[in-house]
C-alpha cells in the first residue's frame, strides 16, 4: 500500500499553481457523450478519477486522447457500442453515475453499475432517478456477474419541472445533461450552486445548449435538438486552493496561491479571518499569511454552496487541532464523513464527538503516527496535520489522495514541505 512520510519542516513558504478541478472535469468529459463530434477539454489536471472516466468512455466506444503534458483532453464519441458504466470501473468512482444522463439523451438507454468512490455515507442516488422518471425514464434494477445495476430506457425525453429534494451536486449535473436534449422546457428546483455547476453550463452552452440560471436555485434548460463539439478550460479546483490555503495556516507559513479564484473560496477566506490569519486576494489568486501569528480556534458548519463545503472539512478540522482554544464543526451534507477524527487522535489531537458534531480542542503538542487516509479529503487533512507535528507521521492508503490531488507530493515540497512517496 502506498504511503507518504511526513515531517515538520516548519512554516510552508512560496507559490504553488492551482490545476483544474476535478469535480468540474469530470461532470464536463460526461457531457461530451452529448455530441459524435469532437469536445476539446484544456487545464484537465491529471488524477486517478479522470482516467477512470477516460476508461469509461473508451469502454463505451469512444475516442479518448488525454496529453498529461499540455493537460488537455479530447473526447470523440461519433459511435456508443456500450451505453454503460461497466461494473470494474463504475465501483471505482461516484462520478461515474454522471455519464447516466448524456447516454439517455444520446441513446434513450443507460445500463449504470451502482457507483463507487469515497466511504463518506450511503451515497444514494434516488434524486438522479426521481429526476429521469419525471422527464419520461423508466428504470429498474438489475444483479449480475455480482454487481448491482441500474437500467434505464426513454422513448422519448420530455422537460418538466423538477423540485430536489437536496441540492445535490450531481443530480443537478445529470439532470441538466438529460435536460438538453429533451423536448421542452425543463426547471430543476433546489438545485446545486456551486461553481462547478456554473462550469457545466457554460460547456454545455458552447455546445449549443440554452441553460440558464445555472450558479442559483432555479435551473432553466431549453431542449434542442443537437449538440456540436467545443473547446473549453476548466475552472480551477477550490478544494486544492482550499487545502494549500489552510496548509499555510497550520504550518504558520505564507504561501500565494496562483490561479485560485477567490470567489469560489469565500466560507473559507472568512474562516481564516476568524482565526487570525491574512488572506489577501490579488489579481492572479490569492496570499495566505499565518506568519508569527497566533491563531485561535473558530466554529463552521458544512452546507451545500455558497455555505461551507464539506470537502474542507476535515483539513479545517486539522488546523482546529492546533490553533488556541475550542472549535465547534457540524457536518450536514455527509452522514459519515468524521472518519479522519480517530486518525488525528492517534496523533495527540483532542477532540470530542458524535453524531455530526465535533468538539475541537487546541493544543500544540501534535505528536507524528501512523495514520491512514479514510477518504480524499481526510488523506489531506492527515497530511496538514503530519506538517504541524512534532516528528514523522505517515499517512497510508495515499491513493485516496491522488484520486484528486494532482501532483501532490510535488507542489507541496514546492512550498517548503518535507513529504516523501514510498510505494
Ligand atoms: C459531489 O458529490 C462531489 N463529487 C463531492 O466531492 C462533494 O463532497 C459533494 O458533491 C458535495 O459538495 C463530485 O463532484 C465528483 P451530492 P455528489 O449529490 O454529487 C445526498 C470530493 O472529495 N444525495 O451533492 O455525490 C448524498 O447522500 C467529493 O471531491 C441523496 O440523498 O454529492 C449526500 O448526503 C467527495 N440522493 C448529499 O446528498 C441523491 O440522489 C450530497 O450529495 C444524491 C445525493
Amino acid at each position: 500500500m502506498s504511503k507518504y512520510i511526513v515531517r515538520n519542516n516548519g512554516p510552508l513558504k512560496g507559490e504553488v499553481s492551482i490545476s483544474g478541478s476535478k469535480n468540474a472535469v469530470l461532470p464536463l468529459m460526461a457531457a461530451s457523450l452529448l455530441t459524435s463530434e469532437k469536445c476539446e477539454i484544456c487545464d484537465t489536471p491529471a488524477l486517478r478519477d479522470v482516467d477512470v472516466m477516460c476508461s469509461i468512455i473508451r469502454a463505451m466506444g469512444g475516442k479518448v486522447d488525454f496529453d498529461k503534458d499540455s493537460n488537455c483532453v479530447e473526447i470523440e464519441t461519433n459511435t456508443i457500442t456500450y451505453n454503460g458504466a461497466n461494473s470494474e470501473l463504475a465501483s471505482k468512482m461516484r462520478a461515474s453515475i454522471l455519464v447516466m444522463g448524456p447516454l439517455l439523451a444520446r441513446s434513450g438507454k443507460a445500463t449504470i453499475a451502482l457507483p463507487g468512490g469515497c466511504a463518506i455515507g450511503a451515497r444514494p442516488i434516488d434524486l438522479h432517478l426521481k429526476g429521469f422518471e419525471a422527464m419520461g425514464v423508466k428504470i429498474w434494477e438489475k444483479h449480475f456477474d455480482g454487481f448491482d445495476y441500474v437500467v434505464a430506457e426513454a422513448e422519448k425525453l420530455t422537460g418538466c419541472d423538477i423540485y430536489l429534494d437536496f441540492p445535490s451536486v450531481g443530480a443537478t449535473e445529470n439532470l441538466m445533461m438529460t435536460a438538453v436534449l429533451a423536448e421542452g422546457v425543463t426547471t430543476i428546483q433546489n438545485a446545486a450552486e456551486e461553481p462547478e455547476i456554473v462550469d457545466l453550463a457554460n460547456f454545455l452552452n458552447k455546445m449549443g445548449a440554452k441553460v440558464k440560471g445555472a450558479g442559483t436555485a432555479t435551473i432553466r434548460i431549453e431542449g434542442v435538438s443537437k449538440l456540436h463539439g467545443t473547446k473549453h478550460h476548466v475552472i480551477p479546483d477550490r478544494i486544492e486552493t482550499g487545502t494549500f490555503m489552510l496548509a499555510a495556516a497550520i504550518t504558520r507559513g505564507e504561501i500565494k496561491l496562483k490561479n485560485a479564484v477567490a470567489s469560489h473560496v469565500r466560507p473559507l477566506i472568512a474562516k481564516l479571518k476568524e482565526c487570525g490569519a491574512i488572506v489577501r486576494e490579488e489579481d492572479d489568486g490569492i496570499s495566505v499569511c499565518a506568519k508569527d501569528r497566533k491563531l485561535v480556534s473558530t466554529n463552521l458548519k458544512t452546507l451545500p454552496y455558497p455555505g461551507f463545503p464539506t470537502d474542507l472539512q476535515s483539513p479545517f478540522m486539522s488546523l482546529l487541532v492546533t490553533t488556541e482554544g475550542t472549535g465547534m464543526v457540524i457536518e450536514t451534507v455527509f452522514e459519515n464523513r468524521f472518519m479522519h477524527i480517530a486518525e488525528l487522535q492517534k496523533m495527540g489531537a483532542i477532540i470530542d464527538y458524535s453524531d455530526r458534531k465535533a468538539i475541537i480542542t487546541g493544543t500544540d503538542k501534535l505528536q507524528g503516527a501512523s495514520v491512514k487516509a479514510t477518504d480524499l479529503r481526510a488523506g489531506a487533512a492527515l497530511v496538514l496535520a503530519g506538517l504541524a507535528a512534532e516528528g514523522t507521521t505517515e499517512v497510508d492508503q495515499v491513493y485516496y489522495i491522488e484520486r484528486g490531488y494532482e501532483k501532490f507530493v510535488e507542489k507541496m515540497s514546492g512550498v517548503g514541505a518535507d513529504i516523501e512517496y514510498i510505494e
